[in-house]
């Protein structure tokens, strides 16, 4: 059902510094930061060759990821996103299997444009999971 892994989102504290060590230390191409109010997120975009980095910081007083660096005051992984060719289909497969979804239901506009699907980290090995139609 998943295909390609589309990218890895990790919370930062601090989306400069986060930058520096993707971009200095480990040589990777960043973007600049990006603010997405509707998603509640300022991201900075890292490409790979393989994949996508996605560093996010709290955005606005709703922001999905605040809670997160609450709890992890240093940052840390907070979903992988897979790729999927329906993501209805996908969805209805997982919930008749007893999976959770996170948000509700619907799938919807997620930050690149297209519909996404966040699925609960109790039911995938502690991992919230993106699912995103591509
Ligand atoms: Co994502």
């Amino acid at each position: 059902m998943i295909g390609r892994l589309n990218h890895v989102a990790i919370v930062v504290p601090d989306l400069l510094a986060a930058s520096a060590v993707y971009r200095d230390t480990l040589g990777a191409v960043v973007s600049r930061p990006e603010d997405l109010p509707e998603h509640g997120v300022t991201v900075v975009f890292i490409d790979l060759p393989n994949a996508r980095i996605e560093l996010l910081h709290p955005l606005g007083l709703n922001s999905p990821v605040a809670k997160f660096l609450a709890l992890h005051a240093s940052g840390g992984i907070h979903h992988l996103c897979y790729e999927v060719e329906d993501i209805i289909a996908a969805r209805d497969t997982l919930v008749r299997q007893g999976a959770r979804t996170v948000g509700g239901r619907e799938p919807y506009t997620g930050a690149h444009g297209k519909p996404v699907l966040f699925l609960h980290p109790k039911d995938f090995c502690g991992t919230l999971i993106e699912l995103e139609q591509v």
